[in-house]
């Protein structure tokens, strides 16, 4: 994180010039997400000058790119960069590929010789089952050489096993070093901000332990359905779509230890200690532990329940929504509950982090105006960014002692000094051009995640727990 390699810069070998392939340019997440990234990275000059785009599909044309393009940066358009669009687009060319024909990379590899042009960056915003053809093909058309670096969306896999198997094959053409899976959460400043907040500030680290702690709640809810999605989201389900990766990268920044340094192998070697350290979920303990949940028709069935969203008559029991009691086994955090909660179609859209803290051991001022008030820190993430620490103070009065919570507020985004706040995706492509790996997720992570996973699903099934029913826009089913 600290100034990790830099090696776009001086071509090694030869002296050609970068080229950033984007597969799937079409695609939805290309449209929302990554075009409007690369084109703020353009106006920030942070695209090394001399880099080209190419928009990879399987069908299309540099001109019909270019008018999705018009409409994708509609909203990104200000007074300051209007001017830098044509720019953007002459660095931006279409390539009509299709990703399992090794054939069709020939066409591509001709087309960057061309042009003078090695492959710096590959974005696969593609199916993951299409990563191992794609790299191969890169590799067997002479498009991979140790300056490449390979950008892989998630999901990668659905269990353990098709994880390995994909990384497996990426590895056949590429060293770990130069992979990197993307986890969009990790991009995000609020969540970068909990490193800040953490090894940054000296008060809260001597407090960040089961002495002090009394639970830590870690709730990513969304109020949106399923939509034009069923047919991905089905086969995946909020287990696998949301917790294996955004929920327990949260969780690891929250848990690990303080890194020897800023590196990023210093980051994730104490990263991934927090997942070796989650207790198992099993059959045994996953009714105490775990629940699932699938929304319904809205009680005024003007919201669609989860089955009406299918694209044909089906009855899913594939989950929406997961609630987890989850505890860290190591000498920091030992007995803590973290509860982790996400859903689909819930009340509204909000991303935050509670932490607890334990009673003072004895209260000195009569009532406590709240049986289960406690101090909490309170890390709002989204939509607006903000750090709560809830005190008692007590309220001016001759008569009474009497204490009262009152909010410590920081509102970040004032705090940011009115910067302007980056898509997450502007930041890891930026990354990753940097050649920075640190807030990208490494192989041993990955595995160690879906390990976990992959026991919640086993458990559920030997338990045959029940799936909840919850109204489409409400809280969801009830969890401690
Ligand atoms: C994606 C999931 O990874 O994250 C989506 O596939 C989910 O289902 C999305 O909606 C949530 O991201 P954010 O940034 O809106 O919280």
């Amino acid at each position: 994180m600290l100034g990790d390699e830099f090696i776009l810069a001086p071509a090694q070998a030869t002296m050609t010039a970068p080229a950033f392939l984007l597969f799937g340019a079409h695609g939805d997440l290309a449209l929302r997400m990554l075009w409007p990234s690369l084109f703020r990275l353009h106006c920030d000059g942070s695209l090394p000058e001399e880099m080209a785009l190419y928009g990879v599909s399987r069908s299309g044309a540099t001109a019909e790119l270019h008018a999705h393009l018009h409409k994708a940066l509609a909203d990104e358009l200000n007074e300051g960069n209007r001017h830098r669009l044509d720019a953007f687009l002459a660095k931006t060319e279409f390539v009509n590929l299709d990703a399992g024909h090794a054939a069709d990379y020939v066409g591509l590899a001709d087309i960057l010789q061309r042009a003078d042009r090695h492959v710096a960056i590959s974005y696969l915003s593609m199916p993951p089952d299409l990563f191992t053809p794609i790299v191969a093909n890169l590799q067997s058309a002479g498009l991979i050489d140790p300056r490449t670096r390979v950008i892989l969306e998630k999901p990668i896999g659905k269990n353990l096993a098709s994880s390995r198997a994909i990384s497996d094959g990426v590895a056949g053409a590429l060293a770990e070093s130069q992979t990197y899976r993307i986890d969009h959460y990790l991009g995000k400043e609020a969540v970068q901000n909990l490193l800040a907040l953490r090894f940054g500030n000296a008060i809260f680290e001597p407090l960040w332990n089961s002495h002090h702690i009394e639970s830590v709640h870690i709730t990513i809810a969304e109020s949106l359905g399923i939509g034009g999605r069923w047919s991905y989201y089905d086969k995946s389900g909020a287990l696998r779509d949301m917790v294996q990766n955004h929920m327990l990268q949260l969780i690891s920044l929250i848990a690990m230890e303080p890194p020897v340094n800023g590196s990023s192998e210093a980051i994730r070697n104490e990263k991934i200690k927090v997942l070796q350290a989650l207790h198992p979920i099993t059959e045994a303990n996953f009714a105490d532990r775990v629940i699932f949940g699938q929304y319904s028709a809205s009680a005024d069935s003007r919201l669609p329940g989860y089955n009406e969203e299918a694209d044909a008559a089906e009855v899913s029991d594939t989950e929406t929504f997961v609630a987890i009691k989850a505890y860290v086994d190591n000498w920091r955090w030992k007995g803590v509950p973290f509860y982790l909660k996400t859903g689909k179609r819930l009340a509204s859209k909000h991303t935050e982090v509670i932490i607890t803290f334990k009673e003072v051991p004895q209260f000195l001022f009569g009532q406590k105006p709240d049986a289960d008030l406690c101090n909490r820190l309170v890390i709002q993430m989204q939509p607006d960014e903000s750090i709560t620490l809830e005190i008692f103070n007590k309220t001016p009065d001759v008569h009474e002692f009497v204490l009262k919570p009152v909010a410590l507020n920081l509102e970040i985004n004032e705090a940011g000094n009115g910067k302007v706040r980056h898509i997450a995706y502007e930041r890891l492509i930026r990354d990753a051009i940097k050649g920075d790996r640190t807030l990208f997720v490494r192989r041993d992570e990955l595995e160690q995640a879906w390990a976990w996973i992959d026991r919640i699903h086993a458990a559920r099934k030997a338990a045959q727990a029940p799936l909840l029913h919850y109204p489409a826009g409400c809280h969801g089913p009830d969890f401690e």
